[in-house]
């Protein structure tokens, strides 16, 4: 390559959108998306996220590393998650577009920066949806059992899961159901939502109403048996359960009122969940001694095992629906984030085509749910999870950094939501969540560069040559709008 050649290549890799554009592609007259939604939709829309697998899945795999001391793990990841949130809110509020990470790093830190994230946001929301679907399947299983009904493992199990497995059929279907109701309209799946979210959070107060009635002091004893590493790492399992929150933020372009009700989505549904998982973890710790959780229902089996059998059997049923809205959040981000990315040319311009009728972005919708599916139906759930964790660590890690650099090469922008202790809360931020990702074990980390390494194949192969940012235009610097 000739040195005119490599500048120009540069120069490409570090443009960064301008944000006028950014806004100006989310404004009404771009024929963009449907704007529906109010902050309780939004906090609605969060809970839906957050609360799923990790929870009533994770906890399990958690308890048995940090012990009762997975309560001091659910404080760290949602500190970590705190900081992230705060970032995140900012960035929603100030350019409240549907790619979310993707959208605020292509602006602060360039294209090859944005399209990386881009890329790993697919970890977060589409191998995380593949995830909760394997869960999903899990506890519609229990129930069926509980019902009399025995699926064969033949279509009811991943292979290798158990002798005989060949398909995850119950996940597979629900992935497409929900595909389904995505792709007629965002109304409607807000307000089926809401109602699911309701169901979830009944399910979630009933193991700490009903639950601290049977817990038994001494199985707090001892606190942590495996020491602080015991607690980073139940930490690295259960963020899972925190993931969601950020979901918001892809749903921007669908919010009447972006700039005042973003960051309250995101906030308020961090803080419901926050104070929840720790009672639940203290809960949990509180009535089966930590070695005796179970790892594939751990809720449900804690009353169990106590006798309460009715009471496992709800909140059975509240697993479903829980992992049942969680899906649909994960699904309905992942397409908003490819409808973006596809919209600045990186990925095909079919990506980002709204339907006529419908006003949603149905070809990521098909082919996020078609793959999503596929993946479900193969694969076994903790290590997609733990893959998926990996990638929103790296992604909030971006986030938070990228703030800081926004105070100081556009100082004079607009911030309807300012996050607080800049550039202290960022740098908290990045550092805490670095740690979790360093917790996790090293095939995770593979794993998680195989992916990025693809990522890179594509952009230089692909993205590069069909960016539609305008070179011209971006040139300009950000503080200059
Ligand atoms: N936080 C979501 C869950 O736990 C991803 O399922």
């Amino acid at each position: 390559m000739t040195g005119g050649g490599r500048a120009a290549l540069r120069a490409q890799l570090t443009r960064r959108k301008p944000l006028a554009t950014l806004r100006e592609e989310a404004g009404p007259h771009h024929g963009g998306l449907r704007r529906a939604l109010g902050a309780l939709d939004l906090t609605a829309l969060g809970i839906g996220a957050i609360i799923g697998a990790g929870i009533f899945v994770m906890t399990g795999v958690g308890a048995r590393e940090a012990g009762p001391g997975l309560i001091v793990s659910f404080i760290l990841a949602g500190v970590a998650c705190a900081m992230a949130a705060l970032c995140y809110a900012e960035f929603a509020a100030m350019i409240p577009v549907a790619g979310s990470a993707y959208s605020y790093s292509y602006a602060t830190m360039g294209e090859l920066v944005g399209w990386i994230i881009g890329w790993d946001l697919v970890l977060e929301y589409a191998v995380g949806a593949a995830a909760v679907a394997v869960g999903w399947s899990g506890y519609f299983r229990v129930i069926l059992e509980g019902m009399g009904i025995h699926l064969p493992p033949a279509i009811a199990l991943a292979p290798g899961a158990a002798p005989g497995a060949l398909v995850n059929l119950p996940a597979l279907l629900i992935v497409l159901l929900i595909s389904a109701v995505l792709y007629v309209g965002i109304r409607e799946s807000a307000r089926l939502n809401s109602i699911i979210v309701g169901i979830k959070l009944c399910a979630v107060a009933i193991v700490i109403l009903v639950g601290m009635f049977f817990i038994r002091p001494h199985n707090w004893r001892p606190f942590a048996p495996f020491g602080w590493s015991g607690i980073s790492k139940g930490a690295a399992y259960i963020f899972f359960a925190y993931i969601g929150f950020d979901a918001v933020s892809t749903a921007a372009e669908e919010v009447i009122e972006p700039g005042r009700d973003l960051p309250r989505g995101i906030l308020w549904s961090l803080l419901v969940c926050t104070i929840l998982y720790i009672a639940v973890a203290a809960v949990l710790t509180g009535m089966v001694p930590f070695g005796e959780i179970d790892k594939n229902a751990p809720l449900a089996s804690a009353f169990v095992v106590r006798g309460l059998n009715f009471i496992g059997g709800v909140v059975s049923m509240g697993a479903v629906m829980g992992l049942t809205s969680v899906l649909l959040v994960l699904l309905l981000g992942q397409s908003r984030i490819f409808y973006a990315i596809s919209r600045d040319g990186l990925l095909p311009r079919a990506f980002s085509r709204v339907h006529p009728r419908f006003l949603t972005p149905y070809i990521p919708t098909v082919i996020t749910g078609a793959a999503v599916g596929i993946a479900a139906a193969l694969l076994p759930i903790q290590e997609i999870a733990e893959l998926t964790n990996i990638g929103t660590l790296f992604a909030f890690v971006l986030v938070c950094l990228s703030v800081w650099i926004l105070r100081y090469i556009a100082p004079d922008q607009q911030r309807p939501f300012r996050t607080p202790f800049v550039p202290l809360a960022p740098i908290a931020g990045a550092l805490s969540c670095l740690y979790l990702m360093g917790s996790l074990p090293w095939v995770t980390w593979i794993r998680f560069f195989v992916w990025m390494a693809i990522g890179l194949v594509i952009y230089f192969s692909y993205g590069r040559y069909h960016s539609r940012v305008d070179a011209a235009a971006s040139s300009a610097p950000a503080a200059a709008e």
